[in-house]
């Protein structure tokens, strides 16, 4: 069973995340396999050694380990659900606690002075705050002038006006923060804020998050069990027409951070 885990989710698409337990990755999961997406993510990122970065929404610090082992960044590991000392733990286990900080933060309340990082990365995350019109212009402002922002979410081929009939025996109301590439492209743009290197549908994102369920189901329970018993039933009928996983990378463009009506109550007070 432990070989089958191994060899169902070793990809040669993702050679440094199949070095990892599966085990280890599947008894702190949150949502899909996310060193896949941080692996997939970090191809479109100039990722070097000591560089800082803001791993925001890391749920339990995977994904932030991830980057400091393999790209020997610094992370700084944001999380509202999760626990700093709860993630210290598999950061001393993991041997990155030089490498990588967990702190507890709320995604609209960061605790940085401006340009602290040279990357910001939200997996499987930033839908659940970046999708208002005035976040990336208040994210923004932690990323060094050329700093990137890059996040993979769960998204959408295209966009919807209400939940497709084939789908809709699955459909839960918060599905509305899954968005399509172009959607993310325009958020971004429209800003004037930064560059948009990339927004994309990760290819073959509909299989490997099916892979993912069908190869962790028997090991899953209570919530997990649930999500990935109707995420299975759901993805197949969906037949790769509508989900995946949305990619968006972007370039901060300068460091002039408070012009327009986005007031920052730093500066105010
Ligand atoms: C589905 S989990 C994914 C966690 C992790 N990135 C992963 O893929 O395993 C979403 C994470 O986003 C975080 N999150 C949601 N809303 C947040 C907010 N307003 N501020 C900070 N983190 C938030 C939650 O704490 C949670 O850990």
């Amino acid at each position: 069973m432990t070989e089958d885990l191994k060899t169902r989710l070793a990809k040669p698409r993702f050679p440094r995340s199949s070095q990892y337990d599966p085990y280890w990755i599947v008894d702190n999961l949150m949502g899909p396999h996310v060193l896949w997406l941080a692996e997939y993510l970090a191809e479109k990122l100039p990722l070097r050694p000591g560089m800082r970065i803001l791993d925001l929404g890391c749920g339990k610090g995977l994904s932030s380990i991830f980057f400091a082992k393999e790209f020997g960044v610094h992370v700084t590991a944001a999380d509202l659900w999760i626990k700093p000392h709860d993630n210290q733990r598999r950061i001393d286990a993991a041997g990155v606690a030089d490498r990588v900080t967990p702190i507890l933060a709320e995604a609209h309340a960061l605790p940085f002075a401006h340009s602290s990082f040279d990357a910001i990365v939200g997996l499987d995350a930033y839908q659940y705050f970046g999708t208002d019109d005035l976040y990336l212009g208040y994210i923004a402002k932690f990323l060094k002038p050329g700093g990137h922002i890059g996040i993979v979410c769960p998204g959408l081929k295209h966009e919807i006006a209400e939940p497709p009939a084939h789908l809709k025996q699955w459909w839960e109301w918060d599905f509305c923060c899954f968005h399509s590439p172009e959607w993310w492209r325009h958020h971004w743009a429209k800003t004037g804020l930064v560059t948009v290197e990339a927004a994309e549908l990760m290819p073959d994102g509909h299989a490997l998050w099916l892979d993912w369920y069908r190869a962790t189901l028997h090991l899953l329970k209570g919530f997990h069990l649930d999500a990935a018993t109707s995420g299975i039933a759901m993805l197949e009928a969906d037949h790769e027409q509508l989900f995946g996983f949305t990619c968006a990378v972007a370039r901060a463009k300068g460091g002039d951070w408070i012009s327009g009506n986005a007031l920052d109550i730093d500066e105010v007070l």
